[in-house]
């Protein structure tokens, strides 16, 4: 490509992207559109209370950049399990969940191609797989702790919260151990799922998309080389059968991001919402049995997932509102979690909770997260062995949160265990 080109092409891009901006800013500010405020950066503290005001208008809220949002937990079930949307447009009109470019593998599949790859990638996940999986995840959870407990004082993201999903995620697919950069890569990534804010930013995601293939292209040729007993192996076992080369790549790269950047922000908020009622802290103490219950409402509560979205592939009606083909619908998982039609007392953090009505953190339909058991086993044990190990711990300074609006965590979490 000539460098005239290039120019040119960098030249459409900024100026797509400041306009977009401006598009947002614009109905933000100057007309109140409650869609537009929760989605810039910096804009807000506190999503809940935009998510509050827009159930007020109503389960199926039309917003001023032309799609839909829902925060009712019954509309987003109803979306997100219909056949009749799907994650991207088939005619190939604008892909409004995947503005960033990126190759997000099942993510951006409609059927036939997401059942054919969810499929290779399951068995990853089977009960058999998953209690393997528990004495790794206890030995990497006390290592960290060990070191915890040697500092005293630290940040519970940078120490624990960040370090356990990536030594986790890297066993299981057999990275080479380099945690750093493993962090720096999927955080830019995950930073993308939000836009591109500047140019700047679309340079650095560009590089570290660059570096992430590079990385997994390396790992692919190593397991094609000299097979083992593990996922990647069996992925590249399929390759030219089921699977594409490409189509291989971007799995196992959506494997690494899904599975480290939805999980620290799970163990930052749980611990955010734990310390925050001494009353719940001291609950789980007493009884460290209870962590299956604390996961689950800490994923009701304050999901890491805020969102996700569907575009209708045929014309359809949806809580009583006509949605055209090619039409976006956002769906407010963490809207859903506290819609008080499904739970009582919604805004009330509450680890003896029994609720009737799974909560919508790990989304629904086709696309409800693969690594759940996964996640969930990760969860359980850090919450339990935090209570366990640190019955004293408290928070020393304020939370800085992420900026961003589809994930939402600490970023930093300053915290003492003495
Ligand atoms: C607390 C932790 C986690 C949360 C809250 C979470 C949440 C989600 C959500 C909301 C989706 C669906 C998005 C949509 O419907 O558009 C999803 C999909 C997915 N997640 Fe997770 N996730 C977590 C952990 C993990 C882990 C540990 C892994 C794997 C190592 C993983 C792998 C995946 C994959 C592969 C998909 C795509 C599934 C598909 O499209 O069929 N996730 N996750």
């Amino acid at each position: 490509m000539s460098s005239a080109t290039k120019a040119l092409q960098a030249a459409k891009f900024l100026s797509g992207m400041y306009r977009e901006r401006a598009r947002i800013l614009y109905w933000a500010h100057v007309r109140g559109d409650l869609f537009s405020r929760l989605i810039l950066p910096n804009h807000h503290t506190d999503p809940y209370q935009i998510y509050e005001e827009m159930r007020a208008r109503g389960p199926l809220v039309p917003t001023r950049l032309g799609n839909y949002t829902t925060t009712s937990h019954r509309v987003c079930n109803e979306v997100l399990r219909s056949r009749r949307f799907g994650v991207r447009p088939e005619d190939g009109s604008e892909d409004l969940a995947n503005q960033a470019g990126l190759d997000l593998s099942l993510l951006e599949l409609n059927p036939p191609d997401h059942t054919r790859i969810r499929r290779l990638a399951a068995p990853a996940f089977t009960p058999r797989r998953m209690a393997g999986y528990v004495g790794l995840v206890d030995q990497a959870i006390q290592g960290l702790l060990d070191q915890c407990e040697r500092e005293g004082e630290f940040d519970l993201m940078t120490s624990f919260a960040s370090p356990l999903p990536i030594a986790v995620v890297t066993h299981l697919l057999g990275l080479p151990n380099d945690p750093e950069r493993l962090r720096r890569l999927g955080s830019t990534i995950a930073r993308a799922l939000d836009g591109i804010w500047s140019l700047g930013q679309a340079r650095t995601l560009a590089a570290a998309d660059a570096e992430l293939r590079t990385t997994f292209a390396e790992l692919l040729d190593r397991r094609r080389a000299d097979p083992r007993d593990d996922l990647v192996s069996a992925l590249v076992a399929e390759q030219g059968r089921d699977i594409t080369p490409a189509e291989l790549s971007a799995l196992v790269r959506l494997l690494l991001i899904a599975g480290f950047e939805t999980t620290v922000n799970a163990i930052g908020n749980g611990m955010h919402w734990l310390l925050a009622d001494r009353g719940q802290w001291d609950l789980l103490v007493k009884d460290p049995g209870r962590a299956p219950a604390v996961v689950e409402e800490v994923l009701r509560f304050d999901p890491p997932v805020q969102q996700t979205a569907r575009v209708a592939n045929q014309p359809t009606e949806v809580g009583e509102v006509l949605i055209v083909k090619n039409q976006w619908v956002i769906t407010l998982l963490a809207a859903a979690n506290r819609d008080p039609e499904v739970y009582p007392d919604p805004n009330r953090f509450d680890i003896s909770r029994e609720s009737p009505v799974e909560h919508l953190a790990f989304s629904g339909g086709i696309h409800y997260c693969l690594g759940s058991p996964l996640a969930r086993l990760e969860l359980t044990q850090a919450f339990c062995a935090l209570a366990e190990r640190f019955p004293r711990i408290r928070q020393t300074a304020p939370i800085t949160m992420r900026p961003g609006t589809t994930l939402r965590g600490p970023l930093r979490f300053p915290v003492t265990v003495s």
